[in-house]
């Protein structure tokens, strides 16, 4: 049957869950597999903190925020290591995963003229179909009509191992720091008032704890190209 607002021949792909669950490896996955285009709404979430951070404004300065964000030009773009975002044509890729800018993010994201602002130009990504798109309200608030949706999860132990070993060894701070944040991050995107994290009721719920990566992501493939059959 035929989409309203898209091509018959594409779905979007929605996946929310907790921070290290796997949704950014997992989309990217998928979105190479059925040749989609992945979005990272954290990224944007991220960039968007690392500018405020750079300005000092703190995530309560509304009239300050939505200046900033007036002249924000925020680009996501296929990169080495999977998307590249680019404040006003600055690559800040690897400067939005600092430790500096995953503390506070969930603050940054807790302001509604910062979910308005960037909940619609994500939601003009996926105008046309074909996306993957990870966040924590992709489902329930950008892409409530998104064919598949995917709430992703895992222990928060497991989660933290992940993360950790993706660190540098460099890095200071300990498995249990490492998890104390995490679960810190979870709640307050958990506890927000505008769009918090929480499984919209049509997702499917995968807990990835005992699962590789390469298997999360076949199961969405499969989903996935089941819904493409049905609207055929
Ligand atoms: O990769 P990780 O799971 O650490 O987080 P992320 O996806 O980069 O997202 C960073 C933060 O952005 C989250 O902890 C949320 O506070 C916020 N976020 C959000 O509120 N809504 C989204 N759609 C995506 C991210």
């Amino acid at each position: 049957m035929a989409q309203q607002d898209g091509d018959s021949d594409r779905i979007n792909i929605a996946i929310d869950g907790p921070a290290g669950a796997g949704k950014s490896t997992v989309a990217r996955m998928v979105a190479g597999q059925l040749g989609y285009v992945y979005i990272d709404t954290g990224a944007m979430y991220r960039a968007v903190t690392l500018s405020a951070q750079r300005l000092s404004i703190t995530a309560e300065q509304d009239e300050r925020l939505a200046e900033m964000l007036a002249s924000l030009q925020i680009k996501l773009e296929p990169g080495v290591n999977g998307q590249s975002i680019f404040v006003n044509d600055e690559d800040v890729t690897t400067l939005i995963r600092s430790r500096e800018v995953t503390r506070h993010v969930s603050y940054f994201a807790a302001s509604g003229i910062v979910r308005q602002v960037l909940s619609t130009m994500q939601r003009d990504y996926a105008i046309r179909k074909g996306v993957v798109m990870d966040g924590r309200d992709i489902g329930t608030h950008v892409l409530p009509n998104a064919e598949v949706k995917v709430f992703l999860t895992a222990s928060v132990e497991e989660r933290a191992l992940r993360r950790f070993k993706e660190l540098s060894a460099d890095n200071a701070i300990s498995l249990e720091q490492l998890e104390a944040e995490i679960a810190e991050r979870d709640r307050l995107d958990e506890q927000r008032d505008i769009s918090p994290l929480i499984r919209a009721s049509d997702a499917i719920e995968l807990d990835s704890t005992g699962m590789t990566i390469h298997d999360v992501a076949q199961t969405i493939v499969k989903l996935s190209r089941t819904k493409l059959a049905e609207a055929k």
